[in-house]
């Protein structure tokens, strides 16, 4: 019935107003990219009343869509209802944890439930299509936007698409609380060289099919209605204008349906990479190329009817683009009611209830990892304490926030002194220490990180003294990760490494919770300190959530999702690299083997990693390789809670292809489940593989299964040595 109506409509629209479908605005207070010359609001309201725009972006609230969905729908002559979108990306108002932080929930059913809360609270907002998930695979911590993604792996990764596309889409899209999803960026944006971002991508084959497409497919097969392209060029070719990703493997292969838009200018961003000649030029390139709507680039509205009259684009092009995205329109329930999201009594009631807090409260606990704990520091005690709480960010309501918060506002975060003081009544002393940044810190200005000021030191240092132990919230603020954050430098930035050495030779007892968007490389603090806690920027609810699992009341159950490297040196560092053909030292004085000569392979925490207040013990590790006769193998283990304390624990399945057409890496995520125990219990976990588990996509982008030697491993992270090797005929 949709396909009926949306050719009916095409039916009468002019190629004018076809074009305009394809068309993205910026709205008129915030910009997510840089700002456009030739955009003022003029030509925006002109273009709008003219039928020359089919999407807005960054209008937020119901009095700002309303206003803008008004011209569209009642001034302009077909009256198209707008689709209106927002960087959703972890919550609108209220803020869950940032995406790289909930991935080390490894718990699919919060992530599903927290991008719910984000639709819910955006939607009453006026708000219908987020540009999230990103679901762009990393190795590079360097790269600020892996505080936005999954991870380093495409099978975790891919769950977490999927999850993420069920809970901003729900059952039913036309419900006035789901929102269409996006999975970005399409293509291998995660690899920009250096991890300097929008940087050149150069990547292999392989790697594009197995590494970057799984959880882009992924959200495909979860019904995710929109994709973005990247900004990034891969092999010679702007993701924008390549058809191969777009036609062959997007539509093509994969089926998809829905609509692709551009990533913010990326059509005219093509003259700069040096691919297309000028602005019409771009709009020809992308649209042939299968980008459906133009975001911010003025190349389709202003280009394409005279490429379509001059013949060099087929008007074919253009209604399949515009069929796409009026589908999406019917499938949002626009046409039927184009206010739909815009109840004024629905905006309040909703905008920072409860439900979502308690929500963001929950996925904020489950996202902590504890990195590090000895000397029994953590749980702490409830009473009687004398607490130093050290570091800026101790004190800070908005860097928990994290990057993408458009819509919240700032200091609406709980800090982490305020959840430990709201927590009990232990005594709290709090020394800023050093500064973390200073001036501005917005999404759009560069940060100042040249904090110099060592005065208020001593007074940290003197705090510590004389305190029972000492929480020191150290790493990045909110905005020193993010979109064009990316770093040289994996440590904590400014003079807070200085501020922990000085602190800890006064007292040893320091639990170093820290905070940032991205793996850091910080081989002191793991040395030296006793307990480290990595907390991220954990959203609204974050201080509360930190208290909460320092005093044991949540027992730690993330696991990182990405490595922790020892240096920068080492990255891109991954759990699942390839073996080399010279991958052990033969002999202690020779030098030719895959290796640094100034520091070792190994991360500092490996993929997978995170401890709990209890102990676990794996034992009894075994194998049933009913492949031939049943199509699956078996693989189980028992898992003990040595501790004593209640706990959940992550049990990860890895698999190792040993020879194959195309080398496999050393290590393959297939599995985990989560597991919770009293102490003294014994559970026994049992995962199953079958074919596609040992499969993998060969240099022609075909996934096929080769016979052989496979090792098979089960643990509580990527380096676990638990595991045997089953033959396939
Ligand atoms: O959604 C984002 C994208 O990820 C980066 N450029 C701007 C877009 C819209 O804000």
């Amino acid at each position: 019935a949709i396909d009926y109506k949306v050719d009916s409509l095409l039916a009468i629209m002019t190629l004018e107003e076809k074009v305009g479908q394809m068309n993205q605005y910026n709205g008129f207070w915030n910009v997510t990219g840089p700002t456009p010359q030739d955009g003022d609001a003029a030509k925006k309201y002109d273009d709008l009343r003219r039928g020359r725009v089919g999407s807005m972006l960054n209008v937020r609230g119901v009095k700002e869509v309303r206003a803008v969905q008004k011209v569209a729908v009642e001034e302009s002559r077909l009256g198209i209802p707008l689709i209106i979108g927002f960087d959703v990306i972890h919550g609108y108002k209220t803020l869950s944890p940032i995406p790289i932080a909930e991935s080390a929930s490894w718990d699919m059913e919060a992530i599903e439930k927290s991008a719910k809360m984000a639709a819910l609270e955006a939607s009453a907002a006026g708000i219908n299509w987020t540009f999230a998930p990103m679901v762009d695979i990393s190795r590079d911590a360097r790269w600020g936007r892996v505080m936005e993604g999954g991870g380093e792996d495409p099978y975790l990764g891919s769950l977490i698409a999927k999850a993420r596309v069920r809970g901003f889409q729900g059952k039913d899209l036309s419900s006035a609380s789901t929102i269409a999803a996006c999975a970005k960026h399409f293509a291998a944006y995660g690899f920009a060289e250096g991890g300097r971002d929008y940087n050149t991508v150069d990547i292999g084959t392989s790697t594009l099919y197995n590494t970057v497409f799984p959880p882009f497919r992924a959200t495909v097969d979860a019904g995710v209605m929109t994709f973005m392209n990247s900004f990034n060029e891969l092999n010679g070719i702007p993701a924008t204008g390549d058809s191969f990703l777009q036609r062959d493997i997007l539509k093509g292969k994969w089926g998809f349906d829905g609509f692709v838009v551009s990533d913010w200018g990326s059509i005219k961003e093509m003259i700069d990479h040096g691919y297309a000649q000028d602005l019409k030029d771009a709009a020809r390139l992308a649209v042939i190329a299968g980008s459906d709507m133009d975001m911010e680039s003025y190349a389709y509205v202003d280009r394409l009817v005279a490429l379509v009259n001059e013949k060099k684009v087929d008007v074919a092009l253009i209604d399949d683009s515009v069929k796409r995205i009026l589908k999406a329109k019917y499938e949002l329930g626009l046409f039927d009611d184009p206010y739909r999201y815009c109840d004024e009594a629905r905006e309040k009631k909703i905008t920072g209830s409860k439900e979502i807090n308690e929500a963001a409260l929950d996925i904020a606990k489950k996202s902590i990892v504890l990195l590090k704990n000895e000397l029994n520091l953590l749980p702490l005690k409830k009473e009687g304490q004398k607490i130093a709480v050290i570091g800026a960010l101790a004190n800070d309501k908005t860097s928990p926030l994290g990057s993408w918060r458009i819509a919240a506002e700032d200091e609406t975060a709980v800090s982490v002194l305020e959840g430990l003081q709201n927590y009990n009544k232990n005594e709290y002393t709090y020394a800023k220490g050093v500064d973390v940044t200073t001036g501005r810190t917005d999404f759009v200005y560069e940060l100042d990180i040249n904090t110099t000021d060592r005065s208020e030191i001593p007074q940290a240092v003197a705090v510590a003294k004389k305190a029972d132990v000492v929480i020191m919230v150290l790493g990045e603020h909110g905005f020193q990760s993010g979109e064009a954050r990316s770093r040289t430098q994996l440590d904590l930035p400014g003079l807070q490494q200085e501020l922990l050495e000085a602190v800890y030779a006064e007292n040893k007892k320091v639990i170093l919770v820290l905070t940032n968007g991205r793996p850091l490389a910080l081989p002191w603090a793991a040395e030296n300190v006793p307990a480290i806690v990595e907390a991220w920027q954990l959203g609204t609810q974050s201080g509360h959530a930190i208290a909460q699992v320092l005093y044991g009341d949540y027992n730690p159950s993330g696991k990182l999702p990405m490595t922790f490297p020892r240096s920068v040196g080492q990255v891109p560092i991954y759990y699942n690299y390839k073996n080399t053909g010279r991958p052990n030292k033969q002999d202690d004085r020779i030098v030719f083997w895959s290796h640094y000569t100034d520091e070792e392979n190994t991360p500092l925490f490996p993929f997978g990693h995170g401890l709990s207040y209890s102990t676990f013990e794996y034992s009894d590790f075994s194998i049933n390789n009913e492949f031939n006769t049943n199509g699956k193998i078996t693989a189980q283990i028992n898992l003990k809670n040595t501790g004593i304390f209640k706990g959940k624990e992550v049990v990860q399945l890895y698999i190792r292809d040993k020879f194959a057409s195309v080398t496999r890496p050393v290590r393959e995520l297939k599995g985990f489940k989560m597991v919770e125990l009293t102490p003294r219990e014994t559970q026994t976990i049992t995962f199953e593989l079958k074919k596609e588990d040992l499969s993998f996509f060969n240099n022609e982008g075909e996934f096929i299964f080769e016979p052989g030697e496979f090792e098979i491993y089960i643990g509580g992270s990527s380096i676990t040595t638990m595991g045997d090797t089953v033959t396939i005929e």
